[in-house]
């Protein structure tokens, strides 16, 4: 262990549910107000509640999101949506947004900013720049 009590998670380093909730709910209001809003169903409890639980999961919190969702095939599962470099950077604009309005601790965040970055450039399914490890996103 590195200075950190065995049973610690990254969930928990990043604030569990107590940072995680009131960010991501900062961050589909974000996305509401956004240029890609009119991807997102009207009302995004739902969508929202599938992030947290994703989120949790992700950084060996509880295993929320498999038990209810399945595994994640994210991006089998944004190739409905069309996600261009345009729109990976909309939704990484909220996210650092909801990001610096939060309570994580302030070492965390270029960690977690940059999984988010990782996984938004992931998502791009079209757009004339491809998918090469060149978006500057
Ligand atoms: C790159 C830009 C992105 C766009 C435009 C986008 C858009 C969307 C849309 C439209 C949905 C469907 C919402 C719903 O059905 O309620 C969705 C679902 C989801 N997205 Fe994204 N997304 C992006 C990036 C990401 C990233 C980076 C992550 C993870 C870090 C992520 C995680 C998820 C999860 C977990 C779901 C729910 C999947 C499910 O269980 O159905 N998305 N996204």
């Amino acid at each position: 262990m590195t200075g950190h009590a065995a049973h610690m998670s990254r969930y928990d380093d990043l604030g569990g549910d107590a940072v995680l909730e009131p960010l991501l709910a900062d961050f589909y209001g974000r996305i509401a107000g956004s240029a890609i809003a009119s991807l997102f169903p009207p009302t995004m409890d739902e969508t929202r509640a599938k992030q947290a639980a994703f989120q949790s999961e992700f950084w060996g919190g509880p295993a929320r999101y498999s038990p209810w969702r399945g595994h994640p095939r994210l991006r089998a599962r944004h190739l409905p949506f069309p996600i261009g470099p345009a729109e990976a950077r909309e939704w990484l604009r909220c996210m650092r947004e909801a990001v610096a309005a939060s309570a994580m601790p302030e070492q965390q965040r270029p960690m977690f900013l940059m999984q988010m970055e990782r996984t938004a450039a992931a998502m791009i399914n079209r757009g004339e720049e491809g998918d090469t490890g060149e978006l500057r996103l």
